[in-house]
């Protein structure tokens, strides 16, 4: 029987599945199922900043905007940041998996002190969901990168415990982002999150939210830079997400170098079960390759471990125009 143990920032997990930060894992209950079934880690859903900023009192800047404020007094008073730290302690001691927390942030502020009482309440790693619109013509993308870097030097001044950084697919140069994170201790990189996007009614001509779960097409853009990510920037962990919706894909993953691999719309459509049933194909096929560990195959179809890299880089259609009718 194939062992499914794998290690991701520097954390031991009985299996490479972690269920990913969502709404999945704001109840304790259904963590203790999701254990059940073999998730290796749980990542709790984001708490966020501006959580945070309005607990620390500096909110004022919405105060004009009525309607942003009453949400926000809503959305606070429900979810509060002890509220959240509460889970993380009631999760701790239900669960003999890690527990990793989660915080989404859209600047380097003071509010990342908070995080000490994060790692006071026991989690074992912190997520850092990181996401700032680029709406702003003016401003450089390395202005919007040294958000993520002055938040890594931040963080990792204030607390011990492993940092993962989640990270959206939109840089011009991930690699270099990735390894200035590596060089400031952060220890694993989540590629990559999947954010709200927006759709259009035609009929009646409003701005509608798209599907909010991905598509198993999706894993397509995250399997490519996990891939690449695994051979140019190697030391860092890496936690692959969005698409991944059945155990094969799973295992590609794994094969492209993810040390755990994070599922989310696929536990929402098909139930805590399909975890269980990802591990056991995960493990099949395991026992018909002959591999007994996950180091094994891990990385094995990475950018450098096969014989022609192209395959990785190639982005134009051009070979496909002249024989594709
Ligand atoms: C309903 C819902 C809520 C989510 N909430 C969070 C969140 O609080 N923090 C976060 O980092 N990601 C959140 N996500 C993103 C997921 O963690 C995940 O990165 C994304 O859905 C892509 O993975 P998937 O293809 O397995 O769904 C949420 C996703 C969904 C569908």
């Amino acid at each position: 029987m194939a062992n499914l143990t794998t290690s991701y920032l520097g954390l031991n997990l009985k299996s490479p599945l972690v269920v990913s930060s969502s709404n999945l894992t704001a109840s304790v209950e259904r963590i203790k199922n999701f254990e059940e079934m073999g998730a290796g880690a749980v990542v709790l859903k984001s708490l966020f900043e501006e959580q945070i900023q309005h607990e620390i009192g500096n909110l004022a800047q919405y105060s004009d905007y009525t309607e942003a404020a009453d949400y926000l007094k809503h959305y606070v008073t429900a979810n509060n940041v002890n509220t959240y730290i509460e889970l993380i302690r009631k999760a701790k001691s239900a669960v003999g998996i890690p527990v990793i927390a989660s915080i989404n942030c859209m600047s380097a502020s003071q509010w990342v002190t908070f995080a000490s009482q994060i790692q006071e309440a026991g989690a074992d790693a912190l997520e850092v969901n990181v996401f700032m619109l680029p709406v702003d013509p003016h401003k450089t993308s390395a202005e919007y990168e040294s958000i993520y870097t002055s938040l890594a030097e931040k963080l990792t001044r204030i607390i011990s415990i492993p940092i993962a950084f989640k990270v959206g697919p939109h840089f011009t140069n991930p690699f270099a982002v990735i390894e200035k994170l590596w060089y400031l201790k952060i220890r694993g990189v989540v590629l990559f999150n999947r954010f709200f996007e927006p759709d259009f009614d035609i009929n009646t001509l409003k701005v509608i939210p798209a599907s909010i779960f991905s598509h198993p097409d999706d894993i397509r853009n995250s399997l490519r830079w996990v891939g690449m990510t695994n051979h140019l920037v190697p030391k860092i962990d890496i936690s692959a997400s969005t698409g991944v919706h059945d155990g094969e894909a799973m295992i590609k993953m794994i094969l492209a170098g993810a040390s755990s691999v994070q599922v989310c719309s696929a536990i929402y459509m098909n139930g805590a079960k399909h975890i269980a049933s990802m591990l056991s194909k995960l493990s099949e096929w395991m026992d018909t390759m002959g591999y007994a560990s996950i180091n094994d195959f891990k990385g094995k179809l990475n950018y450098g471990q096969i014989h022609d890299p192209a395959l990785y880089e190639r982005s134009q259609f051009m070979k496909y125009y002249s024989s594709f009718e």
